[in-house]
């Protein structure tokens, strides 16, 4: 009987060694080919109006547009990670305006800029060009100002 559970004990130890390995196994392969995805830290949460945001009816409207139109890909115009965050100071409002309707024509007249984000971002198919009016325009940029 003792000899039965010393050898269970050691098919049990035998196993989770097994285990073990091929967990820190898995993580090292994922490390060497760059596969980050996993790691622990969550994206930080930016709420899509911050209380710094001044809710005029200009910029209320803008929030609509942004929520029909962009947020199923850009979560907030505050997220670091999908490079909303501080938008319109970084690259100017004209400039702005230009990229969210004219995206292709910039990437195809070589604008350094566009060319950059498209390369940071893994050169996705999308592309902006929304066929917006100068007032909607306008109105999205009070949003994301
Ligand atoms: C289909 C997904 C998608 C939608 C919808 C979308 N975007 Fe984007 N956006 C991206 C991706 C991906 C990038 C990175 C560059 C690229 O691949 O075009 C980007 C980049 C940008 C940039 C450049 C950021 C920088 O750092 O310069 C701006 C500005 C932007 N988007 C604004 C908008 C606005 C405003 C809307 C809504 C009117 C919108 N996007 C809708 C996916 C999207």
């Amino acid at each position: 009987m003792n000899k039965l559970i010393k050898r269970l004990w050691k098919i049990i130890l035998g196993f989770s060694m097994l285990a073990i390995i091929l967990v820190f196994g898995i993580l090292y392969i994922l490390k060497i080919n760059g596969i980050t995805e996993f790691t622990s830290d969550k994206p930080k949460y930016v709420p899509l109006v911050s209380k710094d945001d001044i809710r005029t009816p200009e910029f209320e409207k803008g929030l609509e547009l942004f929520l029909n139109d962009c947020k199923k890909c850009h979560v907030t115009k505050g997220q670091l990670h999908n490079y909303l965050d501080g938008i319109a100071d970084k690259v100017g409002v004209n400039y702005l305006k230009l990229y969210i309707t004219k995206q292709d024509s910039l990437t195809e007249n070589k604008d350094n800029y566009a060319l950059a984000i498209k390369d940071d971002w893994g050169n996705q198919a999308n592309s902006h060009n929304f066929k917006y009016s100068e007032t909607e325009l306008n109105l999205l940029m009070e949003y994301l100002k």
